[in-house]
């Protein structure tokens, strides 16, 4: 554990104040502050959780929708239990996890989404932004028909090559997207927060998915070279396969 790792970590205050409120990860209070600014969460709402573990963003989840809601929470890591909340361990690439999470609900509608997922951090931005990028397209293209007319979409993404594109694409889904960054993000993270609006009843008519949104866009870039029929080639790691 290096030096700087550890002042940062014992200085910081949003790290001191979860564990006084009793949140499981700072991450809680950027919920809550996306919460004040936009009311994304409603008493009684059903949500779904992607890339939930600690379980910050599932506690503050659980304390809107009160008793008469739910949220389900998936994450490659175990999240320890918490009342109102259910649990999926799983990638969320998977088809195995995208089928437990839809039988998770139990036929009930999706009133939003929350998602905080971020790949694991190897150090290179390029590499980790093309990640976080390619792993918002893919909660995109698996979470939104899930998600009632008129429900909410909030993910974390890094910026950097396909953010556009990606706010161009929910812009077509949502009548309203917002970036937000909160203030108890990092001051130095590049992450931003998209807060999605009011999703429109005939976006399960749009013909492209919102992956091939993003790529077409990245080609026309130059961004990647998408003329393979299999394989992507890319020029800064974004690391999405054709899906055939
Ligand atoms: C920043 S943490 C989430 C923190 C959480 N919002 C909280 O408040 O406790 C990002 C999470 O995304 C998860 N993640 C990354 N890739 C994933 C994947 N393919 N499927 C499921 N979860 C994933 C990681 O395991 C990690 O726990």
């Amino acid at each position: 554990m290096s030096k700087r790792w550890y002042s940062e970590h014992r200085s910081d205050p949003w790290r001191r104040k979860a564990k006084q409120e009793g949140y499981r990860a700072r991450s809680a209070f950027k919920l809550k502050e996306i919460q004040e600014k936009f009311a994304p969460i409603r008493y009684g709402d059903t949500v779904l959780d992607v890339g939930c573990a600690p379980g910050g963003w599932s506690q503050v989840a659980c304390e809107l929708v009160g008793n008469e809601g739910i949220v389900v929470g998936v994450d490659l890591q175990t999240t320890s239990p918490i009342e109102g909340a259910y649990f999926i361990v799983g990638d969320i690439q998977d088809e195995v996890t995208q089928d437990s999470t839809r039988e998770a609900f139990q036929g009930r509608v999706i009133n939003t989404i929350i998602s905080d997922i971020s790949p694991d951090i190897s150090g290179r931005y390029d590499i980790d932004q093309a990640i976080s990028i390619d792993l918002v397209t893919m909660v995109c293209d698996f979470s939104i028909p899930l998600l009632n007319p008129g429900g909410a979409f909030i993910t974390k993404v890094f910026q950097g090559p396909g953010l556009d594109a990606l706010v161009r694409a929910l812009k077509r889904r949502f009548s309203k997207v917002h970036r937000f960054s909160p203030i108890s993000s990092r001051n130095a993270s590049s992450e931003i927060y998209l807060v999605c609006k009011n999703l429109k009843p005939h976006h399960g008519a749009l013909v492209q998915s919102v992956g091939d949104e993003i790529l077409n866009s990245l080609a026309k870039d130059g961004i990647v070279d998408n003329s393979e029929e299999d394989e992507i080639i890319t020029k800064t790691g974004f690391s999405v396969h054709r899906r055939k």
